[in-house]
């Protein structure tokens, strides 16, 4: 038995710490005998020091066991697989990807955050659904997941309570950024849903958490490293955060491009590469298909034959929303008081997007929060979005704003058009995926 002070001194100095103080340290988190200035203190010397591979899978674990680990075995015959997005603007590929993937086969039982700060939530997006529920008891997860492939639902608090605490200490230590302690804070959530295999989508760019490709590799290896270590097969993909995804950033805007993705009315080619590739990974993950390529035609199957959007219309039913939502959607959503074009001011290429000044647009419209207490609006977001590349003459249509407020809407024009650059020439447009770690 250490007391807190030894086990902080060792990884100030350097030393690595055996699984019994890095057991200590999450049972010290639970219980509260580490105080808040310990856990503080303890982060920061993480953040100094960082950890080997060995004391991260400890600490995911320890972290991971510190709550509910659901065991799918003797419920469920398949494999069960996940995806975890380190975040951005526009991303809402869970919401396209988990049904695709149930609809081909595996069991995907998603675990969604809340949108803080410039980057949007899969939780918030999917309580714009009249009646869905983010909430559900766990055994209501599980028989959803069992019945129907997929459950996309909020983190809980039996999940690796661990994290909520040492989480909300790092928020305010200036020690969110360090790696070990981001792969522990998302394996450990990630891995506590039972998984057979995880895919990792680590953003790089001006809308991610990472803004260059180093940090991004940094924690994509971080990430596969440690999960393979616990025993979850996982690899990862680095693609672009240097524009939003998709034509649409806000929440129920957010749900109408999954609708209109799924039922094939509209697919944005960047984002669309993005879904079929993270679903290729996944089947080949959970060995359902023999390589990428196999992978990326079943998706693409349960796309086109309409399965994909029948789990999705399924899942929005069982967690409590309409039972023709594909049919309703338009009717159902909540939908902003005002609509703007936003114009281009002159003629030329969209050669450049700033991401989280479009994220923090959402946010001052009110489809995000600051802090974790604010409430959304789930109608105002912006629409209509051309992705860079795009050649404009002065005057066309580059979004839409859509706001409570005409002030709302004409400071987010004012927003968007700032972060948005026109340039007469072209330049060369960062590629859709960068790279895949495994
Ligand atoms: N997301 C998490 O869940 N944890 C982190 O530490 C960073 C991003």
């Amino acid at each position: 038995m250490y007391i807190p002070q030894d086990i902080i001194r060792d990884k100030r100095d350097g030393n690595p710490l055996t699984q019994t103080q890095i057991n200590q340290f999450v049972d010290g988190l639970v219980t509260g005998k580490f105080t808040d200035a310990q856990v503080g203190a303890m982060a920061m010397a993480i953040f100094q020091q960082g950890m080997a591979n060995d004391e991260k899978v400890a600490l995911t674990l320890a972290m991971m066991n510190s709550g509910t680990v659901l065991n799918w075995q003797n419920f469920i015959d398949g494999p069960i697989v996940d995806k975890h997005s380190t975040g951005g603007v526009g991303d809402k590929v869970s919401l396209m990807l988990a049904p695709i993937v149930a609809a081909c086969g595996a069991y995907v039982p998603m675990i969604s955050g809340r949108g803080l700060g410039h980057t949007g939530g899969t939780s918030d997006k999917l309580e714009s659904i009249p009646g869905f529920n983010i909430h559900p008891s766990l055994d209501h997860f599980k028989n959803t997941v069992k019945k129907i492939g997929t459950a996309i639902i909020s983190q809980t608090d039996d999940l690796a309570p661990a994290d909520k605490r040492l989480y909300s200490i790092r928020d305010v230590t200036a020690t969110v950024e360090s790696i070990p302690l981001i792969t522990a804070s998302i394996l450990s959530k990630k891995l506590a849903t039972g998984l057979d295999s995880l895919v990792m989508d680590v953003k790089i760019g001006n809308g991610a958490m990472m803004t260059s490709l180093d940090d991004a590799k940094a924690l994509a290896r971080s990430i596969v490293d440690v999960a393979n270590g616990a025993g979850v097969n996982t690899s990862a993909l680095i693609t672009d955060m240097n524009q939003v995804l998709g034509k649409t950033a806000g929440n129920a805007v957010e749900i109408i491009e999954t609708v209109d993705y799924l039922t094939g009315k509209c697919r944005e080619p960047r984002l669309h590469q993005v879904v079929m590739a993270l679903a290729a990974q996944m089947l080949l993950a959970s060995n359902i298909v023999q390589d990428l390529q196999q992978g990326r035609a079943l998706a693409q199957q349960a796309l086109d034959n309409g399965k994909a959007a029948e789990i999705f219309e399924q899942m929005i039913f069982e967690l409590g929303g309409s039972a023709s939502f594909l049919t309703t959607y338009e009717q159902e959503l909540t939908t902003a008081n005002v609509v703007k074009d936003i114009c281009a001011s002159q003629s030329g290429f969209i050669t450049a997007m700033q991401t989280r000044d479009i994220g923090m647009a959402v946010v001052a419209l009110g489809g995000g929060r600051l802090d974790h207490h604010q409430q959304v609006d789930h109608s105002v977001g912006f629409t209509d979005i051309l992705p860079k590349g795009t050649q404009v003459i002065a005057g066309d249509i580059i979004a839409r704003v859509h706001a409570k407020t005409e002030d709302d809407a004409n400071n987010a024009i004012a927003q968007y058009l700032s972060a948005v650059n026109i340039s007469a020439t072209i330049i060369e447009i960062e590629p859709v995926i960068y790279q895949e770690i495994s």
